[in-house]
C-alpha cells in the first residue's frame, strides 16, 4: 500500500510533463497593446516556464464575440468555428509554439477589433488576458 502510493508519488514528481504543466503560467499582458486601424498587431501570449504547445489546441476568444472564436488552433485552424470577421486576418507563429509562445498576429486591424481578449490551452487549463486598444491616426 505504502509502497505504491509512494511509486505513484515518484511517477508524478519525476513525469516531466506532469510536473511543468503544473508550474507553467499563461502569460498574457498586464499592459493594453494599442494598434492602429490599418495596422498589423501581435497579441502576446506564452508559457512560462517554457513548454512545447506544439499538440496543444490553442483557443483566441473575445467576450464578445462567444460562442465564436478569433482563432482556434486544433491541429489546423478551424474555419467553421471562427467569428467572420477575423477571417484570414489571424496567425500564431508556427516555429514559436515549441517554445510555448502562443501570441497571436491580427493583420489589418479595425476599429472593431478592440476589447479583451482571451487566449487559452483548455487541455493544460490555463488562459490569460490581453486588452487592445485601436486607434485612429490623427493625419
Ligand atoms: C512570440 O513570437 C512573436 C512572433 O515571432 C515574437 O514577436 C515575440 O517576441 C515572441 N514572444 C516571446 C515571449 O518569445
Amino acid at each position: 500500500m505504502m509502497e505504491s502510493m509512494f511509486l505513484a508519488l515518484m511517477f508524478t514528481c519525476l513525469n516531466p510533463t506532469v510536473l511543468l504543466a503544473a508550474q507553467t503560467q499563461l502569460i498574457g499582458s498586464h499592459q493594453p497593446i494599442v494598434a492602429l486601424v490599418g495596422d498589423d498587431v501581435l497579441l502576446p501570449c506564452h508559457l512560462e516556464p517554457a513548454v512545447s504547445a506544439t499538440y496543444e489546441t490553442v483557443v483566441w476568444s473575445k467576450a464578445a464575440l462567444e460562442p465564436k472564436y478569433v482563432h482556434h488552433k486544433d491541429g489546423r485552424l478551424l474555419f467553421e468555428k471562427q467569428d467572420p470577421s477575423y477571417f484570414l486576418r489571424t496567425r500564431l507563429f508556427m516555429d514559436e509554439l515549441q517554445r510555448g509562445n502562443v501570441s497571436m498576429k491580427i493583420s489589418k486591424v479595425e476599429l472593431s477589433d478592440a476589447g479583451t481578449y482571451k487566449c487559452s490551452l483548455p487541455a493544460m487549463k490555463k488562459e490569460a488576458e490581453v486588452e487592445l486598444i485601436v486607434g485612429t491616426s490623427k493625419r
